[in-house]
């Protein structure tokens, strides 16, 4: 299975939905610096729900554990970084018959195929969104590097089922509009869409069906000139690394497929100097000309597809009988991903651009303090 990615930063996700662990390592960071473990427990698990219609009601202890990597000190010693996070509050027998009977949306018929049989379907095994926390954890390190060397990360749910957010800035975002909806209860910048999202959310929940949404990423401070032409460019990475997250379908940057629409004198980004230095006076391009960087915030949005395992009758067959049958799924599932898929977004753009900026140390900024 591909479960790795990365240049130089390179991220390996280990684990099934109901194996004793998940967890992650990671390899190739600068040495000495300093992890602070609180926010990586808080970057994947949110507080407890509370009664909010969009988490789902499996709870786990979702503080990874770092078992290497680190000095006494705390700070990484350059050998690869492991965390793993106990899976302790699982219900194999929700996924009895899902062996037989494929999720329609879900893996469980191509993973059937790709690994003849001998996959493990419990709680979608490998392809479960689980296995998400580790690389909350992963992301959680890369992001403090970057943030220490001035380069912020921050994500929202620009759209709810068809409902929109507001959406960054994509000239002038600042750090506090990147923290701001991940402070909040539910990451959106404008309160009342995320009143109508949620109202969406729970809508579907009551009808046993599910919603999608698109999840906004930018990051700020980013030297111009970090990537590659052709095959290795940001976005080749960046969409490599998206496209790992479970349930993510699409990947656009900058204006992305609006600028299809657009004529070349309304897409091109006019060059401007400012404070001395060289901008861009719109962000069509989305941080990024020809794979590299330009110095301007990068913008990515990230679909995420409505939750396949849903409590409506849908149709499937039985891979045993080779009949066609009817299937209910059981089991605890969110009714929208995307809420829950923000963190993890955030957290893979930070392994990939600390991957992209180690794999040419020279755009590699000095740590601030
Ligand atoms: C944070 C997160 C949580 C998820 N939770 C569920 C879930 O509860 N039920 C489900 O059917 N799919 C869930 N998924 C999505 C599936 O894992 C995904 O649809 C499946 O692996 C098939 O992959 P694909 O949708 O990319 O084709 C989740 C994904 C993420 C990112």
């Amino acid at each position: 299975m591909a479960s790795s990615f990365g240049q130089t930063v390179r991220v390996s996700v280990f684990g099934q939905s109901h194996s004793a662990a998940i967890g992650v390592c990671v390899d190739g960071r600068p040495a000495g610096e300093a992890v602070d473990q609180g926010p990586l427990a808080c970057v994947i698990a949110p507080p407890p729900t509370g009664g909010r219609p969009w988490a789902t009601p499996r709870r786990e202890q979702d503080a990874p554990e770092v078992l290497c990597g680190l000095n006494p000190q705390g700070r990484t010693c350059g050998a690869p970084l492991a965390m793993e996070i106990r899976n302790t509050n699982t219900r194999p027998q929700d996924y009895d018959n899902l062996r037989t009977h494929p999720r329609p949306g879900h893996a469980d018929y191509t993973a059937s195929v790709r690994y003849g049989g001998e996959q493990d379907p419990t709680g979608g095994g490998h392809f479960s969104g689980r296995l998400t926390a580790p690389l909350c954890a992963a992301g959680g390190v890369c992001l403090q590097v970057l943030e220490r060397r001035g380069i912020r990360v921050g994500a929202h749910l620009s759209r709810l089922a068809q409902v929109d957010d507001a959406r960054f800035d994509p000239v002038s975002v600042s750090a506090e509009d990147l923290a701001a909806p991940g402070a909040k209860d539910f990451p959106v910048i404008d309160d009342e869409a995320g009143r109508l999202m949620r109202e969406r959310i729970d809508r579907a929940r009551g009808e046993a069906d599910s919603v999608g949404g698109v999840i906004e990423c930018a990051a700020i401070g980013m030297p111009a000139g970090v990537g590659a032409p052709m095959f290795d460019g940001l976005e080749n990475w960046l969409a490599r690394a998206l496209f790992g997250i479970p349930a993510v379908k699409g990947v656009e940057f900058g204006a992305g497929f609006a600028a299809s629409d657009l004529r070349g004198s309304q897409d091109n980004d006019p060059f401007v100097i400012e404070g001395g230095a060289v901008r861009c006076a719109t962000n069509n391009a989305g941080g990024i000309n020809g794979g590299i960087s330009n110095g301007m915030p990068l913008v990515v949005r990230v679909a995420i597809k409505p939750t396949s395992s849903i409590g409506v009758p849908q149709r499937t067959v039985d891979l045993a009988r080779g009949v066609q049958d009817e299937l209910v799924v059981r089991g605890r599932h969110d009714p929208c991903i995307a809420p829950r898929a923000v963190p993890v977004v955030e957290a893979v753009v930070g392994c990939v651009l600390l991957d992209a900026l180690m794999s040419n140390p020279a755009t590699l900024p000095e740590a601030l303090s």
